[in-house]
Order: structure tokens, then sequence, then C-alpha cells
């Protein structure tokens, strides 16, 4: 069974068939149904990727079980690989994983036998966040964004992000015209892992020109409570708030992957309003993990 386990392993084609067939379901096709059931193991909090995954498969037909860490056998030691070998013995054919742990999926993936399940990383410590990033993607596609004109900023939390590791791996394999990051230097990553992407200090600068601003949440769960910057300052500084949205040009768009920490990395006005693509980007989730269980499960 293939996995998917973050961009790099998908060819330019799968990206495309994914992204086309995310279309077609969001605009009303039918999907093709599929036979079997899925598990979620959230070892992390979540509420997009999991409920979406869950939407996603009941509409192919598939059974889901969601397995809740802290009253599962993990908490009694077992290895995540025992557990998987368990499920897949109950004939569990897919596990969306959300982990603490960098690589957790790959991991995982790489003990399990090439006839068991499918692994889908809904998310691994700073690593990769794959779905999330497809679903970005058809999101901009479906707003009418010509990838090869677009220029991006992604601000606030970069260094903890693993969403904005997936974003940049994956608008770069779309040959996205320029891609910047900004953030205060305590929250970007060290050294500047991506040669192809501009590190700006000022977000002003940064959201200069854009046509798409991708806020991020500072990732509370991954800081020392200590080196936590003020919500105030870190408004003032570095959020999106209502006089720089007021500033931009009347097509720029906004995204948040979610959970959104209001009055900190953006406004609420600006987060409820007609240029936020926030809520769209969560029932676009929903399609984009229908064409990923469509891809990965066979029929
Ligand atoms: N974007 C995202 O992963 O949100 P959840 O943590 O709610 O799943």
């Amino acid at each position: 069974m293939p996995h998917l386990l973050d961009i790099r392993q998908l060819d330019d084609s799968a990206i495309e068939q994914l992204l086309a067939r995310s279309a077609e379901l969001s605009s009303g096709a039918a999907c093709h149904r599929r036979s079997g059931t899925i598990a979620n193991l959230f070892c992390e909090p979540s509420t997009r990727t999991r409920v979406s995954f869950e939407m996603a498969a009941r509409r192919l037909g598939l059974e889901v079980v969601n397995i809740d860490q802290a009253a599962s056998s993990v908490s009694k030691g077992e290895s995540l690989t025992d557990m998987a070998r368990t499920l897949a013995a109950m004939g569990i054919g897919a596990i969306v994983l959300r982990h603490p742990d960098d690589f957790a999926a790959e991991r995982l993936a790489a003990t399990l036998p090439a006839n068991g399940p499918a692994i889908i990383n809904a998310g691994d410590g700073i690593h990769a966040h794959p779905s999330q990033a497809l679903l970005d993607a058809a999101t901009l596609a479906e707003s009418g964004v010509d990838f090869a004109q677009m220029k991006v900023a992604i601000v606030g939390d970069l260094r903890h992000s693993r969403v904005a590791r997936s974003d940049i791996e994956l608008f770069s394999r779309l040959g996205v015209a320029e891609i910047r990051i900004a953030g205060p230097a305590s929250l970007l990553p060290e050294p500047h892992p991506w040669p192809q992407v501009t590190r700006m200090n000022n977000l002003d600068a940064a959201i200069d020109g854009v046509d798409i601003i991708i806020c991020l949440r500072i990732q509370r769960e991954r800081i020392d409570a200590q080196a936590y910057p003020d919500g105030e300052a870190f408004h003032r500084d570095w959020g999106l708030t209502e006089q720089r949205a007021a500033r931009l040009p009347e097509h720029v768009r906004i995204l948040h992957p979610g959970p959104v920490n209001r009055g900190i990395e953006i406004a609420d006005q600006v987060a409820d309003s007609p240029r936020s693509l926030i809520l769209e980007q969560v029932r676009i989730g929903v399609h984009l993990r229908t064409a990923l269980f469509e891809w990965l499960m066979p029929a």
C-alpha cells in the first residue's frame, strides 16, 4: 500500500492528480466508493485534520475508528509499530497518524510490511503536514491564483511550523513566482533552510507586493514558556492587524491553517473579512482528503 509521508515523495503527476480530483469533488463530482476501515490515531490535539479525514473516509463508504491515544495501549508502552500491526491484523487499511515527533510517520511506515496499512502523515512534529499543504494549494487554485505569477508571504512562527515546511516544498514544486518568510528571529528556522525563499525581518516589507499571505500560529506546545513571546507585542510587530490589512490591495487573500489565535497572529476583523480564505481551506480540506483516500486505497 502506498503512504503519504511528505510532499517530497509525491511526483508531479500525483500532485496534479490530487489537486484536479479535489477540484472535481469540490464542484460536486461523485466520490469513487471504497470499502474497508481506516483508523485515526491522533497523539496530539486536532479539530480540522481529524474531523475532515473522518468525513472524507465516510463519504467514500469507509468505516472509521478513532483511537484515543490516552485510552489506547500506547499509553501502556506499546510501540506504534505493534499498535499498527495489531490494527492491520483486524483489517485496518490505513492509519491517519498525528504525532509530536518529527518523522514519526516515516519511521512507522518503514517498519510495516509492503502489504501493511497505508500510513497518512497528519502532521508530525515540526517536520511535515502534507495534506495541509495540498489543501492550501487546492484552495489557492480554486480561488483563481496562477501559481507561476503568485507571490506569497508566510509569516509568524516558521521555526516550529510543519505546515510552513510542507507549503514551501509544495509551492516550490508548483513553480510559485516568489516565496517570502517573515517573523521574529527567535521564530525563524536557523540556519535559513530554503535557498529559494527570501527571509525578511520586517512584516510590512514582507507583505508589500504579495498576492497571498499565510499567517501561522505560534506553536506554544513546542516552545518553552519563558521563550513564548508577549502576545500584544507580537500582534503589533508581526500580526496581520486591521491597519496592515487596510493597506493591502483588493486582490490579496489571506490563509491560515488554523487553529487561529485571534488578536495575536491575526486580528479578529481580518480573519473574518472577505479576503480571508480560512474557512474555504477547511471546506476544501474535506475534498482534498477524499481525493487522497481515493488515491491511496485500492478500489
Ligand atoms: N491545520 C490543522 O492541522 O489543524 P488541526 O490541528 O485542528 O487539525
